[in-house]
């Protein structure tokens, strides 16, 4: 059976595979972003507590599910609860990761851009014609308006998706051992790297130390409920849990994978990308005075600008600086597309016993239909609404706001209260050959913290969008 369905070949490939996953866009690009809005180290206090509290569980549920059922996000609840309604949260899985990978490939396709436009040292080059000094302080004008053109432009961006889609798919399409282990070996071992090395160049820079300062020292009179919301949203869309993207990966674990361990591992490992990131970013950009709360364009337009400004003297470090980045946010998103990819090319190969190579053509072929609405409402889709909401934002706001919790939760009811507790044990300990020595806390995080926690922040960020 295994055979048949595939599976990973070590203990190494499945924490690589899994952290892959998690560590993407939402790492390099959207948390510091997020840490640049919400107050810096304050921020990051209450993502960690979330981190552990709340999306951790969800994590080792998502393991649970998948290595006991061996099947896809859908299948695996249609045969540990036949004929029950639980299989909604796998087919809201599945709805999500078509979702999520659309929009996902947008921002990858910029990446993909910048990657060659830093190759060609368009970014680096004629820095003082880039950027202005005018009366409110340093303006990054140029870069400004070259990312809105890009983004905004019909064609380029979607060129840019549709080849990052293909690089995807050509990973999915290999299957597991052979695509999705293989790749992420060679990849996650190349992305630390790259970061060990941007960290060192950036905290060698003249004052980098007030960036430094902006991420470690808390402010807490910064902390809002909104902060306290994108805190969660953020937790949950970096560690890639509540689709069921780690369900369909465990059920490619082998019998002596250590469920807990390797949940542990993820989070580490995640965590510590996500930090170092703010570690690159943040005393680059306060090297050169600019403001660290740019939102999204913090990445594509602040950064560039940084990048010129910080290495003026020596253009050659800025050069190798930005090449960098770039690859490393690309490579990034590479590792997490596979995981959205693969959640449904599993579904549709099992569900509808179709070819690996006709499910991920067809995932890769609705996607990038999907994406080119979302890239198009950046251009000349920019009116198009549905519920008050372009397709990018839409597909987001849906997938991080409602999907992802609703999923989390529904995976923390069904392993905590619906799955028979040996069962539970049984996969957490290996069938009894490992002893878990936090088994108790973790099972009162799983049946209590976990979901309440979840429930009452969703409900706080749900309620005043239908009252208002
Ligand atoms: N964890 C990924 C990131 O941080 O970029 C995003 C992600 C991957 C979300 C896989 C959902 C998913 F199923």
């Amino acid at each position: 059976m295994d055979s048949e369905r595939g599976s990973f070949g070590s203990q190494l490939g499945v924490i690589l595979a899994s952290a892959g996953s998690a560590v993407g866009l939402g790492n390099v690009w959207r948390f510091p972003t997020e840490v640049g809005r919400g107050g810096g180290a304050a921020f990051i206090l209450i993502y960690l507590a979330f981190i552990l509290l709340l999306a951790m569980p969800v994590m080792v549920c998502e393991f649970v599910i998948g290595r006991s059922s061996r099947s896809n996000a859908v299948g695996a609840f249609q045969k540990l609860a036949p004929s029950e309604p639980w299989v909604a949260a796998g087919i809201m899985g599945v709805l999500g990761g078509f979702l999520v990978l659309s929009f996902y490939s947008v921002v990858a396709g910029w990446t993909l851009h910048y990657t060659l436009a830093s190759a060609l040292g368009q970014l680096t080059t004629d820095y003082d014609y880039r950027l202005q000094t005018t009366d409110y302080g340093l303006q990054t004008t140029d870069f400004a308006q070259a990312f809105t053109g890009f983004v905004s432009d019909p064609w380029q961006p979607i060129l840019y998706l549709t080849v990052f889609m293909l690089l995807t798919h050509f990973v999915v399409a290999r299957g597991i051992r052979h695509g999705i282990e293989r790749y992420s070996k060679l990849m996650m071992p190349l992305l630390l790297v790259i970061i060990v090395v941007l960290v060192a160049f950036s905290l060698t820079l003249p004052g980098a130390a007030d960036g430094l300062h902006f991420l470690l020292q808390p402010d807490l009179s910064e902390v809002t409920p909104d902060v306290v919301l994108s805190a969660l949203g953020q937790a949950f869309f970096s560690l890639s849990v509540g689709l069921g993207c780690l369900v369909t990966y465990a059920s490619y674990f082998s019998e002596r994978t250590r469920l807990v361990g390797s949940a542990l591992n993820v989070c580490i490992i995640d965590t510590l990308v996500a930090v170092l990131s703010g570690f690159i970013i943040f005393p680059t950009v306060f090297s050169v005075g600019l403001a660290p709360d740019a939102g999204p364009g913090l990445v594509f337009i602040t950064l560039p600008g940084v990048f010129s400004l910080a290495f003026g003297e020596m253009p050659a470090l800025g050069y190798a600086f930005s090449l960098l980045f770039y690859m490393l946010l690309l490579l990034a998103a590479l590792t997490s597309s596979i995981s959205m990819h693969e959640i449904c090319t599993a579904f549709l190969s099992e569900h509808f016993r179709w070819s690996r190579r006709r499910a991920a053509v067809t995932v890769t072929l609705v996607c990038i239909i999907l994406g080119c609405c979302c890239s198009l409402s950046f251009g000349p889709w920019q009116d198009v609404t549905v519920l008050g909401r372009g397709f990018f934002d839409l597909f987001d706001f849906t997938v991080t706001k409602f999907l992802m919790p609703i999923g989390g939760l529904l995976m923390t009811l069904f392993v905590g209260w619906h799955l028979d507790r040996r069962l539970v044990e049984h996969e957490l300990t290996n069938g009894g050959t490992l002893s878990v020595r936090l088994m108790r806390p973790l099972l009162v995080l799983i049946r209590w913290v976990a979901p309440l926690g979840i429930l009452v922040i969703f409900l706080n960020e749900i309620i005043p969008l239908f009252i208002r």
